[in-house]
């Protein structure tokens, strides 16, 4: 073969790699994380956004009880990931991470074990760097290996891997030392990047791994949610199953946003595919809050077995059509408004990918009430910051 012969072929090799990579329309992409699991976003909860550093065993163990007493876990919440806080501040002589002794006497492995009788999974946090960012404990950064190991001889299920007290070095070299190790370490562990978007990990970590964060943290209000679900809506196309963008956890029922501001949150939320990672105390959560965090239908959404991330299609100001496709050629549809005041808000078949001669079965996912042969357009009156949520059925 001459040099040119050779060159055309690596083109065309190179081309249809990066055409297979693309094609993420709910078949697994090549180049996905070769764990193999994730393949639709995760549900459980998680200590931060609640508790931060405050944590020990008995909260841990009352939490795991609380997502099976309440229904959580039957509607399909079944991490239960410990956050920044849980080690002692040095290793032992050995170079092993320590549980913290205080607040973790029985260890890890026991925690583990408990949390696995329930029939839930157990999470863990560590930090791409020498220390994690609450600085108090070590990172895993020179410790991989090792680490992973530790992890999996516990019966951990994911990682959360922070970015705080890195040496300066890229996340792509770093994120991707810690994916290997939890491939070598014996055990399925779901791999969660937090690099917090910095490197726009949407374009190299579904390589190496399961979901990646595509923002800063999340705080308990409407701007810092909207801006959220913003940057991570950038991102939407390469979203697959086994690798999902992380617009961070959830803030539904901590207080911060109101009944409607919180459902536009669990709405966005799953049409976005993102991670569902309840960030409040569900020991002692109210009825509006469990109400929220398990509309079935609103889950179906974001556990749709297409895999295909929503998006924002349309945009008048304040008033947002967010759509995107399910499996049996239904669209998921979410009319948003985040004005000051009430408006009417208007889909119409163009803008969520529908040809204009369909009529379809439109259930609203909030109220569970079934518009029947709707055509050319949905429009619904909705308050400030509120949003309609709906499943399009082809009739
Ligand atoms: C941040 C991270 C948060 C939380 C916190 C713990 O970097 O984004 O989600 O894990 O560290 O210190």
């Amino acid at each position: 073969m001459t040099v040119v012969g050779l060159g055309l072929c690596i083109l065309f090799l190179l081309l249809s790699d990066a055409a297979a990579t693309r094609q993420v329309k709910g078949e697994l992409r090549r180049n996905l994380f070769a764990n193999g699991i994730g393949l639709t976003p995760p549900m459980g909860w998680n200590s931060w956004n609640h508790f931060q550093c405050n944590i020990e065993e008995k909260l841990i163990r009352e939490t795991a009880d609380a997502m099976v007493s309440t229904g959580l876990a039957a509607v399909g919440y079944q991490y239960i990931n410990l956050d920044d806080c849980w080690a002692e501040l040095n290793r032992d002589s050995k170079g092993n991470l320590v549980p913290k002794s205080s607040t973790f006497p029985s260890g890890i492995k026991a925690l583990a074990d408990y949390v696995h009788s329930k029939g839930l999974k157990l999470g863990i946090y560590s930090d791409a760097g020498t220390q994690t960012c609450s600085k108090t404990m070590p990172g895993s950064l020179g410790h991989e290996e090792q680490d992973a190991k530790t992890f999996a001889s516990w019966g951990i299920d994911y990682l959360k891997y922070d970015n705080c007290y890195n040496t300066g070095t890229s996340p792509k070299e770093r994120y991707p030392v810690m994916s290997k190790a939890l491939l070598n370490s014996g055990r399925l562990i779901y791999f969660s990047l937090c690099e917090w978007g910095q490197e726009d990990p949407a374009t190299w970590a579904p390589k190496i791994g399961n979901s990646w964060r595509t923002t800063g943290d999340i705080v308990d209000n409407w701007e810092s949610m909207t801006s959220r679900a913003d940057e991570n809506d950038k991102w939407a196309s390469y979203a697959a199953p086994g690798g999902w963008n992380d617009p961070d956890m959830l803030e539904v029922g901590n207080g911060g946003m109101t009944i409607e501001e919180y459902r536009a949150h669990f709405s966005i939320w799953a049409l976005s595919k993102a991670p569902l990672l309840i960030g409040c105390d569900i020991r002692a959560m109210d009825n509006i809050t469990f109400s929220l965090l398990t509309n079935t239908d609103v889950i179906a959404v974001n556990q749709d077995k297409l895999g295909v991330q929503g998006k924002k299609v349309k945009k008048d100001g304040d008033l947002e059509v967010w759509a995107g496709p399910l499996s049996n050629n239904r669209k998921a549809v979410v009319l948003w408004n985040r004005s000051p005041s009430t408006a009417t808000l208007t889909a119409y078949w163009s803008d969520i990918g529908l040809n204009p001669t369909n009529v379809v079965n439109a259930h609203d996912l909030w109220t569970h009430w079934t518009q029947s042969a709707v055509k050319e357009k949905l429009s619904a009156k909705i308050e400030s910051h509120a949003c309609k949520m709906y499943v399009l059925t082809l009739q």
